[in-house]
């Protein structure tokens, strides 16, 4: 059942209440979040519990933001975290 949505670039992401950002993003079949900052790497979620980082997002203009550890709500609006967005942003 699908409660709301949110906005990952531009796009309507429907999610469940109670499930965090990353998860309504890959169920929608996004899978890249973020890209290194050497290389331009393309990275995603790999441990969804907050170790990994690998998750990292713009949301509502913040930067640096876990995917995995923040609760979707509705219309927030999410953005993949270029490799020139700074770590020490958020
Ligand atoms: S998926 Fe590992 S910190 Fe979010």
């Amino acid at each position: 059942m699908t409660d709301s949505f949110l906005y990952f670039e531009g796009k309507k992401i429907p999610f469940t209440q109670g499930m965090s950002v990353a998860a309504a993003l890959l169920r929608a079949g996004e899978v890249v979040f973020r890209e290194t900052q050497v290389g331009k790497k393309p990275r995603g979620p790999f441990c969804m519990m907050g170790a990994c980082f690998d998750c990292l997002l713009v949301i509502d203009g913040r930067p640096n933001r876990q995917g995995c550890m923040t609760p979707a709500q509705k219309g927030m609006k999410v953005s993949r975290q270029s490799s020139e967005t700074l770590l020490g942003d958020g």
